[in-house]
């Protein structure tokens, strides 16, 4: 029994295997990369090393080769390419005789959802579906490591912006979904065909944020409601492509809406724990 993860040298993709690792010997793990020399790390732990890319049907087939499970970690790219590289990664799962297809979905996605990206999760999901695969789908929420790229800014000026009102969001922890994902993959005949919403144990607003970065440090931070063509200015500035620029700013527009307010309790069931709090997150990232 073998099981495949790709995007194993990203930020999500390497937890997953670190927690995975804890759970079932590294002979029978593989990982599908872009750069396989940067997972020099894994190979030396006995895991199998493949080259891959969702651009790429015949070298995605040959990566997928004697693999029963695979955790399909989704891309970075426009829409439309990306829509494109998730459907090349399911025929290649197919055609090479994968068995359970795991995919990284978002919370709730939507085909006109405010944050655009949402698009193409129901696009991969229905496309997995439709593929006759088992499937077990991880519809993860935002990630709390994402607020910590204010935290700079907030501690020099006292400001921690963004154009997020009084939204809630289930931010949670990436390497909870990471282990999350390990659970799955180490036992997938527990998971056939389910779908799991995986968020943080509570919906936080910004101007709760801005209090944990402020009683972990014992600096006056507060949240600041930026505009939305202030953040996403400073957004662009920094060099972000225009797609996530425009995801980004949808994101908060949903937001406000209340399209990612809505606590599940799949984490803890998955994780046999909730997952960490937002505040103990700060906490604990600072204090490091
Ligand atoms: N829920 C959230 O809050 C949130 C936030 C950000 C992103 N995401 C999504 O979740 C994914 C994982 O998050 P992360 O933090 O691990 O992001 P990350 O560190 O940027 O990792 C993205 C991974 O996707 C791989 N990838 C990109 N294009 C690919 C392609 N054409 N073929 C094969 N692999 C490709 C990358 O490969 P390389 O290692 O070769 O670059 C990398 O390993 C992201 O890609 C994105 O779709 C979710």
């Amino acid at each position: 029994m073998k099981t495949l993860i790709t995007g194993a040298t990203g930020q999500l993709g390497s937890l997953v295997v670190t927690h995975l690792l804890n759970r079932i010997p590294a002979s029978n793990i593989a990982v599908s990369v872009r750069t396989p020399s940067k997972a020099d790390d894994l190979a030396a732990k006995g895991i199998d090393v493949r080259h891959g890319d969702f651009d790429d049907l015949a070298l995605m087939t040959a990566a997928f080769k004697d693999i029963d499970t695979a955790l399909i970690i989704s891309g970075e790219a426009d829409n439309a390419t990306r829509i494109a590289q998730h459907r090349t990664a399911v025929d290649a799962a197919k055609a090479a005789g994968v068995k359970h297809l795991v995919y990284t979905s978002i919370t709730d996605p939507k085909a006109d959802a405010d944050f655009t990206y949402s698009a193409i999760h129901l696009d991969t999901e229905n496309y997995i579906k439709q593929s006759g695969l088992r499937y077990t789908l991880l519809r993860n929420s935002f990630y709390a490591d994402l607020l910590m790229a204010g935290v700079p800014h907030a501690l020099e000026t006292g400001d921690f912006g963004a154009p997020a009102g009084d939204a809630k969001i289930t931010y949670i922890p990436r390497n909870d979904l990471a282990e999350a994902a390990a659970v799955v993959l180490a036992i997938p005949e527990n998971h056939i065909n389910a779908t799991y919403d995986l968020t943080g144990g509570k919906a936080v607003t910004h101007a709760e944020i801005a209090s944990y970065i402020a009683a972990a440090t014992g600096k006056p931070v507060s949240h600041v409601d930026l505009p939305a063509e202030i953040h996403s200015g400073i957004l662009t500035s920094l060099g972000l492509p225009d797609h996530l620029v425009e995801a980004l700013a949808g994101l908060y527009v949903g937001a406000k809406k209340g399209d990612y307010e809505t606590v599940s309790k799949d984490i803890e069931r998955l994780l046999g724990r909730p997952a960490q709090s937002v505040e103990a997150y700060v906490k604990t990232t600072l204090a490091a």
